[in-house]
């Protein structure tokens, strides 16, 4: 398999890993006895926030969708569809931001929304990552030239210069210390505490 393909499916699995974890401490977080711990939440938040926006869309849209486009013009309305989607996860993003506020403020209160806006946001996300991996990287697959992947691979690599590089590494760090501080059985930390 082309590594671009390799590397954007990969990034797809890191924001499922944390998107399925996210929705089972929004399950848990329903226990009115026991105080979440917010501050994985948070980093929770951050993570799908940040990730897609920062290093995944920005590979999707400038440069697989765009040259997708050039090579297969009945691929335009996908494509389209798509990026939109990227648009209108970031205004749910908010949205998830502001249950998640109000959960910290008003808890146990709160709760019950804050879930329904996660499911949702999971739910969006997920079909659109499978909508990526079934409609457009088979196109791209068919479509692309050795030239397209050469590009392609050059502005991956791209991805990896100093400072990119940080960025993936923090994005790393991150999601260890999202794993680290989840609480059992979802992670390995500590389970939240009734009080
Ligand atoms: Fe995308
Ligand atoms: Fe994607």
């Amino acid at each position: 398999m082309k590594e671009a393909i390799t590397i954007l499916r990969s990034e797809h699995r890191s924001i499922s890993a944390v998107l399925q974890a996210l929705k089972d401490l929004a399950r848990m977080a329903q226990d009115a006895t026991a105080r979440p711990r917010f501050q994985v939440l948070r980093s929770m938040l951050r993570y799908i926030d940040e990730y897609p926006e920062k290093l995944h869309h920005p590979k999707e849209d400038e440069h697989l969708f765009k040259r997708l486009v050039a090579r297969a013009p009945e691929a335009r309305l996908l494509v389209e569809e798509l990026q939109a989607e990227h648009e209108e996860g970031a205004r749910l993003i908010r949205e998830l931001e502001r249950a998640l506020l109000f959960l910290e403020e008003g808890w146990p209160a709160g709760a019950r929304e804050f879930l329904a806006a996660v499911d949702r946001y999971a739910e969006f996300h997920w079909k659109h990552m499978r909508k990526e991996e079934t409609q457009v990287l088979p196109l791209v697959e068919q479509h692309f030239t050795a030239e397209d992947w050469a590009a392609i691979d050059r502005a991956f690599a791209a991805n990896r210069d100093p400072v990119a590089g940080l960025q993936e590494r923090d994005f790393e760090k991150l999601f260890t210390r999202i794993a680290n501080l989840a609480p059992a059985p979802v992670g390995l930390g500590e389970p939240w505490k009734a009080g």
